[in-house]
């Protein structure tokens, strides 16, 4: 919450949003394939040129290697393995380590829960023979947890609310998840020691246009990465890759989930400003206030629109209907304010005839629903009581809204 931002209903503005269903050159969006083939490709295009901005046309080499198993992890229920996913480009080594969870009873391949962390794998579990990362973290944890921007053994199992692994694999999910500053640490510098330096022809001296990738879409790569590598997993159904993100690796999972449509289903939790919740509501958050506050996350283009919301070429309903056809699920919280829980809403509420054109049902409901009552079918929703994170309560949902569309009986 910041004092100087906007939380009055009543000053919103209303500005309309950006056509849906229209193409650059007229041409009405009457069905899937014009959707398909024309309309996603210019949307997918304009969030890429003025808000997380465009990746290098490279493919690295990548290689992967097993680092360690825990056969008896969370109590005997579930393998534990730590993959590393190598790439090196620029002199730059770039090396996501992967922590990934399968249920030990699988007799099948499983579907799996795919999301970046904020505080290292080691965070997410107690167990202790998980490494502790030694890439840079934000001191802001507290100050025994992350000494000198490095994580400490005493940061085990610091996040593990936030992943409540047991409940997961008990309902027949695996979970795959990595520390996002693995792929680039999350401070205006943090992109030369990143892929973005290692990808971008200039390495660390690269000058980036106003339409280049910020650490949003560096984030999203990862994600990406992580998926090459799940499938070539056999333990991993790899047409049942959910993709989740918490709050700014929301964004980051948003924005995957709209370029690589091998991801089967997305979860957006609290992903805000940025993320999914309309720009042009001045209600929490706003695009001046978060390009100041973190320059490093968006392309250039987007500080043009600081002053002037109302004409970015896009909005957040156009991101929610890129993932569409395939199932997404918006969680906000009540205090979470500004994240704007009611803008969150709106963009699902306003992405719904892309779905209907795939004869898919959206939110079914016409108004913003009561605290606590999930709603949703192809778009889940729900305002959960209490603060911005990610609780027990968030994943009883995202378990719920992933089995029914995976078809997984519990
Ligand atoms: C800040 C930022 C948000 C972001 C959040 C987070 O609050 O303003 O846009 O979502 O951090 O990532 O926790």
């Amino acid at each position: 919450m910041n004092e100087s931002a906007n939380y009055d209903e009543s000053k919103v503005g209303n500005h309309p949003l950006p056509e849906l269903l229209q193409c650059e050159d007229g041409t009405e969006v009457l069905d899937s394939s014009i959707w398909t083939t024309k309309r996603r490709p210019e949307i997918l295009d304009l969030f890429a040129t003025y808000v997380y901005g465009k990746f290098p046309l490279v493919q690295l080499p990548i290689t992967f290697e097993e680092i360690s198993v825990n056969q008896a992890a969370l109590g005997g229920s579930a393998i534990r393995h730590e993959i590393a996913i190598n790439c090196v480009a620029n002199d730059k080594k770039i090396r996501i380590n992967l922590a990934l969870y399968i249920p030990k009873s699988a007799l099948t391949p499983v579907p799996i829960f795919l999301g970046s962390n904020f505080n290292g794998n080691h965070a997410v579990d107690q167990d202790g023979s998980i490494s502790i990362t030694t890439q840079w973290m934000r001191n802001t944890v507290d100050e025994k947890s992350v000494v000198n921007n490095r994580a400490t053994e005493f940061s085990r199992g610091f996040e593990a609310t936030r992943w409540p692994l047991e409940l997961i694999i008990e309902k027949g999910f695996g979970v795959a998840t990595f520390y996002y500053g693995d792929v680039e640490a999350d401070h205006p510098d943090g992109w030369k020691n990143g892929v973005r330096a290692a990808l971008s022809p200039g390495g660390e001296s690269s000058e980036f246009e106003d339409d280049d990738w910020g650490a949003i879409s560096a984030w999203s790569w990862g994600l990406s990465r992580a998926l090459d590598y799940l499938v070539t997993n056999p333990a991993v159904d790899s047409e049942r890759v959910a993709l989740i993100g918490h709050s700014r690796l929301g964004k980051a999972a948003l924005w995957a989930g709209a370029l690589d449509e091998r991801f089967a289903l997305v979860v957006s939790n609290n992903s805000g400003a940025g993320g999914i919740s309309l720009a042009r509501r001045d209600f929490g958050e706003s695009i001046r206030s978060i390009n100041e506050n973190f320059p490093h996350w968006f392309c250039g283009n987007y500080k043009r629109f600081n002053a002037s919301p109302e004409t970015l070429p896009v909005d957040m309903h156009q991101l929610a209907a890129l993932i569409a056809p395939r199932p997404l699920y918006i969680a906000t919280a009540q205090e979470d304010v500004w994240a704007d829980p009611k803008g969150e809403f709106l963009a699902g509420k306003n992405a719904e005839p892309v779905y209907a054109l795939f004869g898919k049902p959206g939110l079914g409901v016409a108004q913003w629903p009561p605290v606590n009552q999930p709603v949703g079918e192809f778009i889940g929703y729900h305002l959960r009581t209490g603060k911005h994170d990610v609780t027990t309560y968030d994943w009883q949902q995202f378990l719920r809204f992933a089995s029914r569309h995976f078809r997984i009986t519990q």
